[in-house]
């Protein structure tokens, strides 16, 4: 019923760039890490064709480090921010309420209302079957951890949908922490809570190893 809804309203088919011969689908996967700061990866990020960044990830204030473009955000309720019109959300929704928030946070009676702040367009709402979440934990991190990250996540997606992976923002910052560069986390410890970090960290240097991704280490 829920999932029905969500369909009539977003669009059931994701609108990614087909594979092409004579084009190279670049995708830039941006996470959080306190190690994107003083890095100056800002041009070559905005370079890719797309731009993911996720959660409370931000632009503003930071562009040297981490650019401008952003063309898909992937986020949670408990993560949400408002998008420009432009930028695709991207959803690993896994819970009942986490589709129903989606449900929620589109109030359609007021959507084309000019004064109506938008959470994002409806229309370039991407949302991931769970069963992708399930194919992640098993098969590449071999049910490590609780639950895969939702940025190691986004890695793997973009493996699908892009013929060039750059991947910048994991990992610990140059102390050892597990921060974010937009903020200061409080906690001095290297600390992933319930994703298995060091494991999608190892993966993600392998990945670079075997030339499947470029991966930017930071700062
Ligand atoms: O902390 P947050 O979940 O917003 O960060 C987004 C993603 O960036 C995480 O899911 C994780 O994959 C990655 N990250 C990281 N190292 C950090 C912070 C975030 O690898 N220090």
């Amino acid at each position: 019923m829920t999932v029905e809804k969500l369909f009539k309203i977003f669009p059931p088919f994701p609108g990614v760039s087909e594979a092409r011969p004579d084009h190279c689908r670049t995708c830039a996967v941006v996470g959080n890490s306190g190690n994107l700061a003083g890095s100056h990866y800002g041009l070559l990020i905005d370079h890719h064709d797309t731009v993911i960044r996720m959660n409370r990830g931000r632009t503003k204030g930071y562009e040297g480090d981490v650019g401008t473009k952003t063309t898909h955000h992937v986020m949670y309720p408990e993560s949400a921010i408002d998008l420009d019109n432009t930028t695709h959300l991207v959803f690993f929704g896994f819970k009942m309420r986490d589709m129903e928030w989606l449900l929620k946070s589109f109030d359609l009676e007021n959507y084309n209302k000019v004064n109506y702040k938008r959470r994002a367009n409806k229309d370039l709402v991407m949302i991931l079957n769970p069963a992708f979440m399930k194919y992640v934990y098993e098969k590449w991190l071999q049910k490590k951890g609780s639950y895969p990250s939702t940025g190691f996540m986004t890695v793997i997606l973009s493996l699908v949908i892009c013929d060039e992976v750059s991947v910048f923002g994991f990992g610990a910052d140059s102390d050892g922490n597990w921060s974010h560069y937009f903020e200061r986390l409080g906690n001095k410890n290297f600390r992933t809570g319930p994703h298995p970090g060091a494991y999608e960290y190892e993966l993600l240097e392998k990945l670079h190893k075997d030339k499947k991704i470029h991966f930017f280490r930071g700062f």
